[in-house]
């Protein structure tokens, strides 16, 4: 049976400037060489989705936001709603993710609303949920990780299109990737989550993984099971490190 495409994305996080467009655009060249055989997606900070979602309109590559708020539009000083990001372009976004979760201390119920908001504006939401260091050392990486999962996708997720990130918090940025096993280990708890919490028809989201993806070790974090594609940070910012992510997902 053919194994379902990967969904590489890539997570600039405060991270370019107009310049930085370049670099979007040869991802997406090399992108569309691959015909379809990855899905592709940049999520750059909220001032460059208009203008790269411009730039690869007629491309491969997907435009997403790295955050929303919950509520469509208001006196929310600062904040930039779902419903903003897709008219701008984008088509997902991140949510939840753990720099979130730890500087501006979103809660799953914070995450889940979140996640409302993206499914009624259209977006995609990739969902990311990770232990940090401590809870692993204490043994308690799959219970958290599972406990996110239950807390943060709403029940509306069951017949929408969506993705989880497996992004362990120690992992992130740091150089440090868990074992194949232990990717292995969390990624089947993450299905057995998502289906307990949405039901068999969730069995086909992708779970991606995430946490210093390089192009050294993509290819056998890809290929290890239910890793169905990587949430790429520090090495999404160049083309050079994001292209060769690219192809070992092929
Ligand atoms: P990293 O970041 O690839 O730089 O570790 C991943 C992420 O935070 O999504």
């Amino acid at each position: 049976m053919k194994q379902s495409v990967k969904m590489i994305v890539g997570n600039w996080k405060m991270h370019g400037l107009g310049g930085a467009l370049d670099q979007a655009r040869a991802i997406d060249e090399a992108a569309k060489a691959l015909n379809g055989a990855c899905r592709v997606a940049l999520c750059p900070p909220s001032t460059l989705i208009d203008r790269m979602a411009t730039v690869l309109r007629d491309g491969e590559a997907a435009v997403g936001g790295q955050d929303c708020h919950a509520k469509p539009s208001g006196a929310f000083t600062g904040s930039v709603s779902a419903e903003m990001l897709a008219d701008a372009g984008a088509t997902l976004v991140i949510l939840g993710h753990s720099e979130r979760r730890s500087a501006f201390g979103e809660t799953d119920a914070e995450v889940a609303a979140k996640v409302e908001a993206a499914i009624a504006a259209g977006l995609e939401p990739i969902v990311c949920v990770g232990e940090t260091l401590a809870q692993r050392e204490a043994g308690e990486a799959i219970a958290v990780v599972s406990a996110q999962v239950e807390g943060s996708l709403p029940d509306s997720l069951s017949e929408r299109p969506f993705a989880v990130a497996y992004e362990p918090v120690w992992a992130i940025g740091t150089g440090l990737t868990p074992t194949l096993e232990q990717i292995a280990e969390v990624h089947a708890a993450v299905r057995a989550a998502i289906v307990k919490r949405l039901g068999q028809g969730a069995r086909t989201a992708p779970i991606l993984y995430g946490g210093s993806v390089k192009p050294d070790n993509a290819r056998d974090i890809l290929a290890t099971p239910e890793v169905g594609g990587a949430l790429v940070g520090g090495a999404s910012l160049k083309a050079a490190d994001f292209i060769p992510i690219m192809k070992a997902a092929v």
